[in-house]
């Protein structure tokens, strides 16, 4: 073995030389079948303006501009490969819903990127409403189109994160319409990177229902959502606006309960809403001033305008908090002195006893133990 390496180590530069000339014709043999095959069909699909009326009246495009797919991440790959029933030209019937997940799955061998994202999606309420064969349901191209596919981190992609409200809005409109008018959409249509888009509170592939405990904005939950940013005083303080709301919900009373797992108890969303939010001073905002009662009175029938009176995020360390202030320090105090007493109490419990046993030891210098 030892002495056959310097054999073949020798015989590299001369059989090399037809190995690429061998490859070279291979490459161009290949590259003019594989053309062949996208010319194929780009002698149809390739003409511009190539449609067909449906019997609805509805126009089908057809053209494919095929510039856009060599830009994509899908650049090496074919037609066929992604449309891979049409084997015959021209095609009789008309192709299927392509399939992803011919290449996108765990182990391919397809150079696709190895993710556990594919069956995180297969548990979300997208991928399971897609198993239970809702036709409303998105599969992997209705977020992230067909010929132009590119990382998230691309502007020009579909999931960027500026594309994101309007591929999710397309399917979830009502929403799409809340979250435009509220200071996140608006934040992020005006170019403030820092601001919320769908998929920073709902997750991308892992989107679940808000019953369900393991989604990001159950309940339970939606604190820690919230505070991803708002617990921030970096990103916090550009715009001006309290890091201490996170804080100082938790110490509430709703807070508390929450943490306790009583999800009926207010969290962020109960009184802000999800995709309303709005500042407080603005008129239409559930936490204006004018429109607690209402808020409150959700779960608090009855709940009047002084029902809130005063601020909610009560930071108790704060004299401005008033009387919550004034409560706070008055048990503190209260803490702090009974603490104080109860140390002094032991103390001199402790004092009084080894007093007690040094006079006893004193006596015969034996303990008791040994005595009995
Ligand atoms: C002779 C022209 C012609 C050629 C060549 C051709 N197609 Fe088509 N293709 C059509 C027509 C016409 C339709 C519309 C079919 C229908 O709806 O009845 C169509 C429809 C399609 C559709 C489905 C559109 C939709 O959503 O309903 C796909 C995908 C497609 N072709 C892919 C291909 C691929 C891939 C090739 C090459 C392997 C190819 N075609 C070659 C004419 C052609
Ligand atoms: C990365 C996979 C992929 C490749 C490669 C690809 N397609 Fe498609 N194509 C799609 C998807 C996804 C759709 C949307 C319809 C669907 O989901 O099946 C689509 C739709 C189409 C349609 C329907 C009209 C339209 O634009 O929506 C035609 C026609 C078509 N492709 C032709 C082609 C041709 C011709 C090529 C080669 C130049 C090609 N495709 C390459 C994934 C691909
Ligand atoms: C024939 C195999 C094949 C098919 C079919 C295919 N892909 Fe891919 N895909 C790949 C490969 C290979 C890569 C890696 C490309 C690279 O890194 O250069 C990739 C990369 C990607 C990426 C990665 C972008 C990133 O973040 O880097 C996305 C997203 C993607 N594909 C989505 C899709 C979607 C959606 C479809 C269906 C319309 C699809 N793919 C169909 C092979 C395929
Ligand atoms: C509800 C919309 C949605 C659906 C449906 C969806 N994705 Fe994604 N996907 C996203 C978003 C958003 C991202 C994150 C983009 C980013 O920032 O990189 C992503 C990321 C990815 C990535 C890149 C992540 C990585 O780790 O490399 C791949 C690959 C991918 N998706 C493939 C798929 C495939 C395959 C399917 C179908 C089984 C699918 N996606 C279905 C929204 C979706
Ligand atoms: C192609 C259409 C489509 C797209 C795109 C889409 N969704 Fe959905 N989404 C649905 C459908 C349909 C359901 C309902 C599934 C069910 O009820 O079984 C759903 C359910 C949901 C739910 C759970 C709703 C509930 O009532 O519990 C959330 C949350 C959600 N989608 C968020 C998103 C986000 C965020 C995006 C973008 C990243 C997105 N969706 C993109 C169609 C879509
Ligand atoms: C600031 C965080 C946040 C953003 C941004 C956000 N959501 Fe939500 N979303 C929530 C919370 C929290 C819930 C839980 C239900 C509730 O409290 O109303 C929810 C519930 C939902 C639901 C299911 C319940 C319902 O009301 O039907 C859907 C669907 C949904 N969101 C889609 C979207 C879409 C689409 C976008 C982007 C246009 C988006 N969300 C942006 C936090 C957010
Ligand atoms: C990805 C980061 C991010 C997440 C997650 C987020 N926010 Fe925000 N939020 C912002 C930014 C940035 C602003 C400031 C936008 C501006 O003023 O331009 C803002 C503004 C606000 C405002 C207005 C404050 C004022 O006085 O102007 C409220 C209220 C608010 N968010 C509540 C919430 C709630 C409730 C949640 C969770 C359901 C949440 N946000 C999730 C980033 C975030
Ligand atoms: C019980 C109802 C309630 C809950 C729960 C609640 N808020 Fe508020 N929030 C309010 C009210 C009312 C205001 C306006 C008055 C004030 O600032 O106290 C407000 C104000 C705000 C502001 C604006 C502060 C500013 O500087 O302009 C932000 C941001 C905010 N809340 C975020 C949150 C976040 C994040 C959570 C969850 C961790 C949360 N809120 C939970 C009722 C609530
Ligand atoms: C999503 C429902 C919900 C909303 C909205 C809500 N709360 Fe509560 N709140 C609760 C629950 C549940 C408790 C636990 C005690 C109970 O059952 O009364 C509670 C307890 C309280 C308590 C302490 C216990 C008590 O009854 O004195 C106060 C104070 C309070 N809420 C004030 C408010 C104010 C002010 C608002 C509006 C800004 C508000 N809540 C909005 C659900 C809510």
């Amino acid at each position: 073995m030892m002495r056959r390496l310097p054999d073949i180590a020798g015989g590299i530069p001369r059989r090399g030389a037809s190995v690429l000339v061998l490859g070279l014709v291979a490459l161009f043999v290949a590259g003019a079948v594989w053309g062949q095959e996208d010319t194929r069909c780009l002698d149809c699909h390739g003409k511009p303006g190539f449609k067909k009326v449906l019997p609805s009246g509805r126009t089908l495009d057809l053209f494919v501009e095929p510039t856009l797919l060599r830009l994509s991440v899908h650049k090496d790959k074919h037609c066929v490969d992604c449309h891979a029933d049409v084997n015959e030209v021209p095609h009789k019937e008309i192709p299927q819903k392509v399939n992803c997940r011919k290449c996108h799955y765990q182990g391919n061998t397809e150079g696709a990127p190895q993710t556990g994202r594919y069956l995180e999606f297969d548990n979300s309420v997208h991928g399971k409403a897609l198993k239970a064969g809702n036709p409303k349901a998105p599969a992997c191209q209705d977020c992230h189109g067909d010929h132009f596919i590119l990382p998230g981190s691309d502007p020009r992609s579909n999931v960027s994160r500026s594309n994101i409200p309007q591929v999710c809005g397309g399917c979830h409109l009502q929403i799409y319409g809340q979250y435009r008018e509220s200071i996140h959409g608006k934040a992020m249509a005006s170019g403030v990177k820092d601001a919320p888009v769908c998929t920073d509170c709902h997750g991308e592939h892992t989107i679940a229902r808000p019953e369900d405990r393991t989604s990001s904005v159950n309940p339970g939950r939606v604190a820690n959502t919230c505070a991803k940013c708002h617990a921030k005083v970096v990103i916090m303080k550009k715009y001006g606006i309290n890091s201490e709301q996170v804080a100082t919900y938790e110490e509430s009373f709703h807070g508390i309960a929450n943490e306790f797992g009583v999800l009926k108890a207010a969290n962020c969303a109960s009184c802000h809403t999800a995709h309303d939010i709005l500042p407080p001073d603005d008129p239409r905002s559930t936490v204006n001033p004018k429109n607690i009662p209402k808020t409150c009175g959700k779960c608090h029938p009855g709940a009047n305008a002084n029902f809130a009176k005063g601020r909610i995020h009560i930071d108790a360390k704060d004299p401005s908090a008033g009387i919550v202030y004034w409560v706070a320090l008055g048990f503190k105090v209260l803490t702090v002195s009974t603490l104080l007493g109860l140390f002094l109490h032991i103390g001199l419990d402790l004092f009084r006893q080894i007093r007690t046993r040094k006079e006893k030891d004193g006596g015969n210098g034996k303990t008791g133990e040994e005595r009995s």
